[in-house]
């Protein structure tokens, strides 16, 4: 298992925590309501496709992840439960290019989740429109996402980064254009306390987000030293970045030293559904 797939797989994760949130939120807005195709996007390590398998009830849960690596640590997952399938995809390629175990899904799906995944794609609109194709009329979608930019953006463009109030925004006019209805959005604030070892293994993800000048294999090659500096790079490039966002009223940054830190970020809610 390589560092990312580690670090993904960590049940005790911020990401782990708020999946669990959203799940609550569906169990609470629906406490009896069967839901016989799921589709979980950016399903990760597929840690919380098997909390939803446990608590939602369906017939067959379809993981989906874009990165092949994630789809192959679901699979060899020894906890598998038989109602889950997991697929590696693009959620934003365009329809005539989506494998067609999902395509044939168009029109039945009856709850699509998706936890922290959809900031880091970067067409929306198209993986919106594939979600209106696919929900069922009726269906529902619960997504939360983490309140920056897409991160694929430079540096340079995230100088000109928008306040979270406007991300949602746009993304709520994202959905609607493609035909999806908002029910709810809603905003919190969190923060998530960190060992600065944990720190470490989050760190080059932490990198390539904010600034994306390395990826993971690039940063595994270098020697100690090399990854010391880099994390001190993070650490000094995160604070400045979220210094920058706390002057926009987005509270995001990174606090602490030594051998413990505090990540302190925004993430939004939406709640919705296909019309019928
Ligand atoms: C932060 S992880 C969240 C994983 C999982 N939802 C969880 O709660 O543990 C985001 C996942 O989204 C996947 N991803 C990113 N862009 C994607 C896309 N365009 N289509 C499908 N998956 C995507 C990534 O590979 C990653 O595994």
């Amino acid at each position: 298992m390589d560092i990312t797939q580690e670090a993904c797989s960590n049940r005790n994760s911020m990401r782990f925590e708020e999946g669990k949130q959203l799940i609550g939120q569906i169990l609470s807005d629906f406490p009896t309501r069967k839901f016989p195709i799921i589709l979980d996007i950016g399903c990760g390590s597929g840690n919380l496709t098997h909390v939803m398998a446990k608590l939602l009830l369906h017939e067959t849960i379809f993981g989906i992840d874009s990165d092949p690596d994630m789809v192959t640590v679901c699979q060899n997952s020894n906890s598998t439960t038989g109602t889950i399938k997991y697929l590696c995809q693009d959620i934003s390629q365009p329809w005539d290019q989506l494998a067609p175990e999902l395509t044939q899904l168009a029109g039945q799906v009856d709850l699509i989740v998706s936890n922290m995944t959809l900031h880091w794609v970067t067409d929306l609109d198209t993986a919106c429109k594939n979600m209106e194709t696919l929900l069922k009329p009726g269906g529902a979608f619960y997504f939360n996402i983490f309140g920056i930019n897409p991160i694929s953006i430079s540096q340079q463009q995230y100088l000109k980064h928008k306040s979270v109030a406007n991300q949602i925004f746009e993304m709520v006019g994202i959905l609607h254009r493609n035909e999806l209805e908002v029910g709810r959005a809603e905003l919190f604030y969190n923060r998530w306390p960190y060992a600065g070892k944990e720190f470490d293994v989050l760190a080059p993800i932490m990198y390539k987000m904010y600034y994306n000048l390395i990826d993971e294999a690039e940063f595994s090659k270098l020697d100690k030293i090399g990854q010391d500096e880099v994390r001190q790079e993070i650490r000094n490039g995160v604070h400045a970045a979220y210094a920058f966002d706390v002057e926009n009223e987005a509270k995001n940054y990174v606090v602490g030293s030594g051998d413990s830190f505090c990540f302190c970020y925004y993430a939004f809610t939406i709640q919705g559904g296909k019309m019928v």
